[in-house]
């Protein structure tokens, strides 16, 4: 492509840590980008770092930057999620024209994505919400990418998108996912995986940490284990890269000088929520939020740790044997984690119409993204084999993998139990497999109940049609 003709390919919009190394990764694949921040200081900065002639220019002033931009002119947006995208919108309107193609690389929320779709769209415009997941590294060498909109946006930048994309196995960590707000649902459902993944990783080191006394040495030597073997995954090789760091001031691990209350954004609450509303059962993922809320709650667990004796106590069993038992647990928690996931993505693309390709989207997270992993491959051939499988534990290798660790599963959720430490992700991801895989649940109790007080009515096992009981009669 020629980069001399002064009119830039993409237009970028926000030049944090996101924004330009995005810009870096298309100049090295040969695109001409122009950046626009209203931070005239990183509009400046964006040239110098780039250091490749007139490929990659900043500016401060949005009519230039549209103006620089080669029609029908794509401009990416990354920006906070929220606000600031209909801000920025409502700025560019003016400036665009029908044909103009904005894409909302944020994380931003569906509903959000399909308002300004269908108000763009009104403008003759078209719009792209699109998930992208792999932070500053990601941006800048190879991220997974998750467009959803019109078609024919897509096709339009589906070469760049290719481009700066991960790749495995020579395959770009990108597709089309489907219409309106398909990307930014498939990027909530990741970081909502996301949120469990790393819920499920934080027990197992207190189980080690404060349950079996394990060194920082020790952990690290279990997590490598685990890494080399079926668990290998970018949130494992971070957490033993975390585990080996070492705090300059205090000389001891850095994670122990790190606050035990954990941040969020909103994404992984915002999935647990649709789920709710979807009716899909994702309660590895809640019990995820669940526990970051309550990890925040910090000077009211100091306090409830004085009067409800919070210390948990010593293991008393084989250590060795508890170990492989949790490298087990953790395999089949990761697995049920995925199977919640995906479940909501299938609810979501049916009440959605996205048409999702549920194999397209684990093969998307193999590369780049926060939740790739070894076993998200399994994941892709199961749809490969089924397209319209139910639920991923219903493939005969992945429902038979989490069945061969359940008693792994049961032994660490009572070792747990019995020395009072919270694990409720591994509990509920156990008690979801066992509740999954159950002909029977003490559902007709409620239902009865429910009849009871209620008059709701309810079903029989041996006849059609619907029943009620004067409970209060003889
Ligand atoms: C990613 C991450 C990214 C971000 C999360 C963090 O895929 O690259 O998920 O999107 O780091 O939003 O989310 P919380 O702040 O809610 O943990």
């Amino acid at each position: 492509m020629a980069v001399t003709d002064r009119r830039y390919e993409v237009g970028l919009i926000g030049l944090g840590v996101m924004g330009r190394n995005l810009a870096y990764n298309m100049a090295d694949h040969g695109y001409s980008v122009v950046g626009y921040d209203r931070d005239g200081g990183k509009a400046k900065e964006l040239a110098k770092g780039a250091g490749r002639g007139e490929s990659v220019r900043g500016s401060a002033s949005l009519k230039e930057f549209v103006r620089l931009l080669r029609q029908p002119r794509t401009v990416i947006l990354l920006v906070p999620a929220g606000d600031a995208v209909d801000r920025v919108i409502k700025q560019l309107l003016p400036y665009l024209e029908p044909g103009d193609l904005i894409i909302d690389s944020g994380n931003s929320r569906y509903g959000d994505t399909d308002r300004r779709g269908r108000s763009v769209a009104a403008k003759g415009l078209l719009f792209i919400g699109m998930g992208i997941s792999g932070g500053e590294r990601g941006a800048r060498y190879g991220a997974s990418l998750m467009p959803g909109g019109p078609w024919e946006a897509y096709e339009r930048v589906r070469p760049i998108l290719e481009a700066i994309a991960a790749r495995v196995d020579g395959e770009p960590s990108v597709a089309y996912l489907g219409p309106g707000s398909a990307g930014h649902y498939v990027k909530m459902v990741h970081n909502g995986i996301e949120y469990g993944l790393m819920q499920l990783i934080a027990e197992t080191y207190d189980l080690m940490k404060r349950g079996l006394g394990l060194s920082p040495a020790e952990l690290q030597s279990v997590y490598h284990r685990w890494h080399e073997g079926e668990l290998n995954s970018y949130l494992l090789e971070i957490t033993l890269r975390i585990l080996a760091r070492r705090d300059e001031k205090s000389g001891g691990p850095l994670v122990d000088m790190i606050l035990d209350k954990a941040g969020q954004k909103g994404t992984g609450e915002w999935t647990a929520a649709d789920a709710l509303e979807l009716e899909v059962p994702t309660p590895t993922i809640d019990a995820a939020v669940v526990m970051r809320n309550l990890s925040a709650r910090k000077s009211e667990r100091e306090a409830a740790a004085r009067v409800l004796d919070g210390h948990p106590a010593a293991f008393s069993g084989d250590r060795q044997g508890i170990i492989d038992h949790l490298g087990n647990a953790l395999y089949a928690g990761f697995i049920i984690t995925y199977a919640q996931g995906m479940a909501l993505l299938r609810e979501a693309a049916r009440a959605h119409g996205y048409g999702l390709n549920l194999g397209e989207v684990a093969r998307v997270w193999q590369g780049g993204c926060i939740i790739r992993a070894k076993m998200l491959k399994d994941i892709r051939a199961a749809y490969q084999a089924e397209p319209q499988l139910a639920d991923i534990l219903l493939d005969p290798h992945l429902g038979g993998e989490v069945l061969r660790r359940r008693e792994d599963l049961r032994q660490v959720v009572c070792a747990a139990g019995d020395m009072g430490l919270p694990v409720p992700a591994l509990a509920v991801s156990l008690a979801y497999f066992d509740a999954y895989r159950s002909n029977w649940l003490p559902a007709n109790l409620i239902q009865a109940q429910r009849d009871f007080f209620g008059a709701h009515t309810y079903e029989r096992v041996d006849q059609p049609g619907i029943f009620h009981t004067e409970w209060d009669k003889t």
